[in-house]
């Protein structure tokens, strides 16, 4: 077995939260980060076709935060998005993201089917412990207008002023684009 399975295990087994809760716990995160990509895509899809992908880029910059602000503000877990190459460097991985985020790419690499890669596990933090549930976005043919290989221009244009650092282009349908990452404290 992974060793990361047997050490998630042992975690699970020293901790109170019973089996049964553990579960609940993953479901609702699991349908936290279903919600937050629904969202995302509700809000993207109608201003791409209405207005075109230079707004629809507006509309990422300054709706995704407050976005996840409220999935955050209404479940009780914080809510985002990271990724191995980040657009917005506010989305950059912490170590256990960067790990999960490679982990997701060798199981891809291993065959698994992106849309279903997750990870949930119990963090020991200074003081307690903390929930954490990544849930891998592959990329779709929509994606590409604004993180595909050829961009264009105007949209390249856009991307250069919002974001300097952006890392988040170059790639192809089925790419793994990032994941969602939600944490809960647990006192
Ligand atoms: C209209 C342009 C546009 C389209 C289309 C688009 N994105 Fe993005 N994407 C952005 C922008 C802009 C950001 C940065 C948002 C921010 O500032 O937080 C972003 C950020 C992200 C992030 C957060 C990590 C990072 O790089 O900062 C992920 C994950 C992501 N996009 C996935 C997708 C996926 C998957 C699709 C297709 C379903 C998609 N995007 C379609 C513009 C777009």
């Amino acid at each position: 077995m992974n060793p990361r399975i047997l050490t998630l295990v042992a975690a699970l087994t020293s901790l109170p939260l019973s089996a049964a809760e553990i579960d609940q716990e993953q479901a609702a995160a699991r349908a936290i980060a279903a919600s937050f990509g629904g969202q995302l895509q509700a809000a993207l899809k109608p201003a791409l076709q209405q207005k075109g992908a230079v707004a629809a880029i507006d509309l990422c910059h300054t709706e995704a935060a407050p976005i996840a602000a409220e999935q955050a503000r209404r479940s009780g877990w914080a809510v985002g998005r990271t990724s191995l190459r980040v657009r917005n460097p506010d989305n950059q991985p912490d170590g256990w993201e960067q790990a999960v985020l490679e982990q997701f790419e060798a199981r891809k690499r291993a065959g698994e089917a992106p849309a279903s890669l997750e990870w949930f596990e119990r963090v020991a933090v200074e003081g307690g412990t903390e929930l954490r549930y990544m849930k891998a976005i592959p990329t779709g043919p929509v994606c590409l207008n604004c993180h595909g290989q050829q961009l264009a221009p105007e949209v390249s244009a856009r991307l250069d002023q919002l974001y300097p650092d952006d890392r988040a282009r170059g790639f192809a349908e089925g790419d793994l684009r990032g994941a969602f990452s939600l944490r809960k404290r647990l006192d």
